[in-house]
């Protein structure tokens, strides 16, 4: 059986890949963002997840203001790197798992929760900049990626609860796979930032830590925050937050905090990161164990 064993968050910036690909890491400026990012580096490498599913959102390299889905499941083979004005990324193509993909798109949609596949796509910043911040840039990404597009670009995006109940299906779905797979759930983008208007540069470290608290504690509370606290507090592309509640959707209501990171500046965004695992402990005092069984007695031969 498939399961779902800890959720990644973190940032998306773009310059943080451009940063990557110029090799710029050990840059003053760069090297607390990349710095921040080492210990994420070593417990994933120790995790060995065989499937990320990562909750991203599309900048108008995929989709367009012609079609703009709110979930979107990336169910091929294979996800080529988009052309975000520069040429492709030089980083690795990245492998889907079309098998969990489809099962997943199924037992959702069964589920009442409607989602869009996509067959053909390709993937932007949005996507490869997390998974170089936690993966580093190997020759081939170390798994198979589930890419699921959430709209935040057009309004309206979903609600946070929404995504929140998203996750807690896509748990469900991934639990009934048979397959013995350790799943890793990434949400992205955020966290306070607004790109242009007047607010432009907006980034407010007291709500990003707040929130980073609340993901936590309160995942269920903090999900119920409606739109226009995250344009209010966070920035207009602060709404990205909301991608961060299907991974905490998807993880089971106690989790354990594994690390956290949070630093500013980085391009015009907040940088934050933390790692939760499934709180494997019970809630409730143990039952008392039982007698020990007897030791089999050896048969004769
Ligand atoms: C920046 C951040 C983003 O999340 C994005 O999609 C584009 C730009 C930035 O900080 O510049
Ligand atoms: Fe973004």
């Amino acid at each position: 059986m498939a399961r779902i064993v800890a959720g990644v968050a973190t940032s998306h910036i773009p310059a943080v890949g451009a940063a990557w690909d110029n090799r710029k890491t050990a840059e003053p400026y760069w090297r607390p963002v990349f710095e921040g990012f080492e210990r994420s580096k070593e417990w994933i490498a120790k995790l060995k997840p065989d499937v990320c599913i990562v909750a991203y959102n599309d900048h108008m390299s995929a989709f367009s203001l012609e079609i703009v889905p709110t979930f979107a499941v990336g169910c091929a083979a294979e996800f080529p790197i988009a052309d975000e004005g520069w040429g492709p990324r030089k980083v690795p193509p990245v492998k889907g798992h079309p098998e969990l993909a489809s099962h997943i798109v199924q037992s959702v949609i069964l589920d009442e929760f409607d989602l869009t596949i996509v067959n053909k796509m390709e993937v932007d910043h949005g996507l490869t900049v997390p998974l170089n911040l936690v993966f580093g840039s190997p020759k081939q990404w170390p798994c198979p990626v589930i890419p699921l597009a959430v709209n935040v670009v057009q309004y309206p995006p979903p609600t946070g609860k929404r995504c929140f109940d998203l996750g807690r299906a896509i748990r469900k779905a991934v639990a009934s796979y048979p397959d013995d797979l350790r799943v890793v759930v990434f949400g992205t983008g955020g966290m306070s930032h607004q790109i242009s208007g007047p607010r432009a540069g907006l980034i407010n470290e007291k709500f990003d830590k707040s929130f980073l608290d609340r993901l936590t504690k309160d995942p269920k509370g903090l999900a119920a925050m409606p739109h226009i606290e995250y344009m209010r507090e966070a920035g207009a592309e602060g709404v990205e937050l909301v991608m961060w509640h299907v991974m905490r959707g998807a993880l089971d209501d106690r989790v354990k905090e594994v690390y956290r990171f949070y630093t500013v500046p980085a391009s015009n965004t907040a940088v934050g990161h933390i790692i939760l695992e499934n709180d494997a402990k019970p809630a409730r005092k143990a039952a008392p164990k039982k007698a020990k069984a007897k030791k089999p007695t050896r048969k004769a031969a």
